[in-house]
């Protein structure tokens, strides 16, 4: 079976194991073609082991002062099944990329480029030029996203259990005793007491239990992909672990995959297995956890690091980066981060640096990056 999956080259989220086992050869065989026909159908190809490709992605607005590009040009693959954090500062376009990818940013935003995903219904398409049908069950069913702030969206007056029925609703699913069944197991898993939680109106909750209601609502539909746009920042230390804890748990029991956005870099580091390091609208480096943690190379990244508070508390120590984030409209000319950079010289203030492929794992954009290992360049500053 294996090498007859193998032979007709289908990407391995197109099927599953448990069909695999589950499906009697034959079936199996008229399910493998018509997948290959969804496939060929398809005018899009991706790559082994990535679910989501951003081709040349931007988000523009117009702007009485000029157009401003909160995303500029981005091009990068989110790994199936991986964890993948996007951190970067307030400001950097982290949200706007997150909505980018469901082709859901505020109005009157313009995403150009394109956004190829691996759809279990309909091969791989593009999210920016499928038709509306397609996208609205692409939603939910199979990428959920919680929003940023989206604990402040509940609706007042009605109970949690309403919201798991009315979301199941939304999208054709309208067996009450079902939706409140599995809305019972998704509340297990993110540790809540389902029967006191389907009876409480929002605010009868604190803002950790409500943010793990959103995580619960999110997997109502079974996605196998979740996008989490800074599902941590209005917590406490201790309640923003918890969710981290219960993402990684999460994440072990379906293995689905996770984009989860931050400011927050050592909030994640123990969470993620890719970390898209986002500066002035861009993505300026890219690596695996490992890469990070071995060799970071762009002098943002290392900033980034070093401006952690240390962990025995002495925030003497916290050393931030000066400057200020670049405006959208008027970015500096050259690298977007030379204003800030401590060597930047010569062609950082000419040309962006492109975002290059230096390793199997490790993407970076500086003109500079080959002298940066071992090398900090924070060190007089
Ligand atoms: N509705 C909007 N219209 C125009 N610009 C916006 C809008 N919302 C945010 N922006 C701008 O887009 C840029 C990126 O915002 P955002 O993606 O929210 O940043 P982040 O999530 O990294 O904090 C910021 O410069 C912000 O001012
Ligand atoms: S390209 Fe130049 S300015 Fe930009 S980060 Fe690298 S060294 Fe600094
Ligand atoms: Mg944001």
């Amino acid at each position: 079976m294996i090498l007859l999956f193998n032979a007709l080259d289908i990407p391995s989220f197109i099927i599953s194991y448990r069909e695999l086992i589950i499906y009697e050869p034959l079936v199996l065989m008229v399910t493998l073609l018509q997948k290959q026909l969804t496939m060929a159908k398809s005018q899009y190809i991706l790559p082994p082991g990535v679910v989501l490709r951003l081709e040349n992605v931007s988000v523009v607005y117009k702007m009485p002062r000029g157009i401003a590009r909160v995303v500029d040009n981005i091009t990068i693959d989110i790994y199936e099944g991986k964890i993948t954090g996007i951190v970067g500062e307030s400001g950097s376009g982290k949200s706007m990329l997150a909505g980018a990818m469901l082709r859901a940013v505020p109005r009157p935003g313009k995403i150009l480029g394109r956004v190829l995903f691996g759809s279990k219904s309909y091969g791989v398409v593009d999210m920016l030029s499928i038709d509306k049908e397609r996208l609205r069950r692409i939603r939910w069913k199979e990428i959920a996203m919680v929003f940023q702030g989206a604990q402040n969206s509940f609706n007042p007056v009605i109970k949690i259990k309403d919201h798991f029925i009315d979301t199941a609703k939304a999208h054709g699913w309208n067996d009450e005793e079902a939706v409140l069944d599995k809305a019972s197991k998704l509340l297990e898993m993110v540790k809540l007491e389902p029967d006191r939680v389907l009876e409480a109106y929002p605010h009868q909750l604190s803002g950790g239990m409500k943010q793990r209601v959103l995580i619960a609502l999110s997997l109502l539909l079974d996605p196998y992909v979740l996008i989490l746009d800074e599902p941590t920042s209005a917590l406490d230390t201790i309640s923003q672990k918890v969710i981290v804890d219960l993402l990684r748990d999460i994440h072990e029991r379906t293995g689905i995959t996770m984009i989860f956005i931050t400011h927050d870099l050592p909030l994640i580091s123990s969470l993620v297995d890719y970390v898209a390091i986002m500066y002035g609208f861009k993505i300026i480096e890219y690596m695996s956890i490992e890469e990070l943690i071995k060799r970071p190379l762009h002098p943002y990244t290392k900033g980034l690091i070093r401006s952690i508070p240390p962990v025995h508390g002495d925030l003497s120590q916290v050393r931030p980066i000066p400057g200020v984030h670049p405006d959208p409209i008027e970015p500096p000319p050259g690298c977007r981060f030379s204003p800030r950079c401590p060597v930047a010289e010569g062609k950082c203030f000419e040309k962006h640096p492109e975002l290059i492929r230096i390793s199997e794992d490790h993407f970076v954009a500086c003109h500079k990056w080959s002298m940066m290992e071992g090398f900090d360049p924070w060190e007089k500053s």
